[in-house]
């Protein structure tokens, strides 16, 4: 049987990626991090010294360094040409410069049909800004995440809090809202929710409520017979 793919979108810090792979855990699904992706081809820009506007150079370091994802038991890695770069592509150097880079359509054009080859088979729960758009417009669940800008900030403040990394909690505000900002307007896919996206404001939700919220989706749409 093909099994359903759930594609989860959402501005930074919604908690699509704590979501995310508890629900493909639950379901025995594979987990896919897009901006993983856009955030590796950031890293080498900056390792290699490629301008964040060269947009032929960028899409070079794509192809000589391909992107690809393990799953351990300590979570899932990323590398880029058999490097490990877990770690380094959650740098704030990255984390600044990634919407810069992300917004070139022949960038997006590389890492779309690398996500669409990995969710062919389903059974895949991916997360991203454009999966129910433009990767997966026909994935069989469709969730957009939100929280107010003031909720996401503080979320990333208590996760550097708990990694020992100092932070300002309005400059982290400041970004994000610059970085929702650039990633919604931009012209290659931005950040939107689909026509068939149901809507989570996960402003006062605890991770758990998000995730049964979720489940209760597929549930829903399940006994609907939207698929089997
Ligand atoms: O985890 P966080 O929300 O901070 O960001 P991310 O999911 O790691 O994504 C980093 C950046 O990659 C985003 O701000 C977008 O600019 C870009 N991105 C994108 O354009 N399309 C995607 N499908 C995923 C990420
Ligand atoms: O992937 P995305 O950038 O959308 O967000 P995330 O990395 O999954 O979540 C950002 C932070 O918010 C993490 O530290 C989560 O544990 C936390 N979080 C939360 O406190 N409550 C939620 N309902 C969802 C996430």
């Amino acid at each position: 049987m093909h099994e359903i793919n759930i594609a989860i979108d959402g501005p930074a810090s919604s908690g699509k990626s704590t979501v995310a792979k508890i629900i493909a855990r639950d379901f025995g699904f594979i987990y896919t991090d897009t901006g993983a992706m856009y955030r590796s081809v950031t890293y080498l820009a900056l390792k290699y010294q490629v301008s964040f506007t060269d947009e032929m150079a960028l899409v070079e370091l794509i192809k000589n360094y391909p992107i690809t994802f393990k799953q351990t038991e300590y979570g899932q890695l990323v590398f880029a040409n058999g490097q490990d770069i877990t770690k380094a592509i959650r740098e704030p150097a990255v984390t600044n410069n990634v919407s810069e880079v992300s917004a070139f359509p022949s960038v997006r054009a590389h890492l779309v049909k690398a996500q669409q080859e990995i969710a062919k088979p389903g059974g895949v729960v991916m997360d991203g800004r454009d999966i129910g758009t433009t990767v997966l417009p026909e994935a069989e669940v469709k969730i957009f995440l939100v929280a107010s800008a003031r909720e996401r900030a503080k979320r990333r403040y208590k996760e550097n809090q708990s990694k020992g990394i100092e932070s300002d909690f309005e400059t982290l505000k400041k970004e994000i809202e610059q970085r929702d900002y650039t990633d919604s307007h931009r012209n290659a896919s931005p950040l939107r929710q689909a026509e068939d996206a149901i809507l989570v404001d996960t402003t006062g939700m605890s991770i758990d409520e998000v995730v049964t919220a979720i489940k209760s989706v597929v549930k829903e749409k399940k006994c609907k017979g939207e698929f089997g």
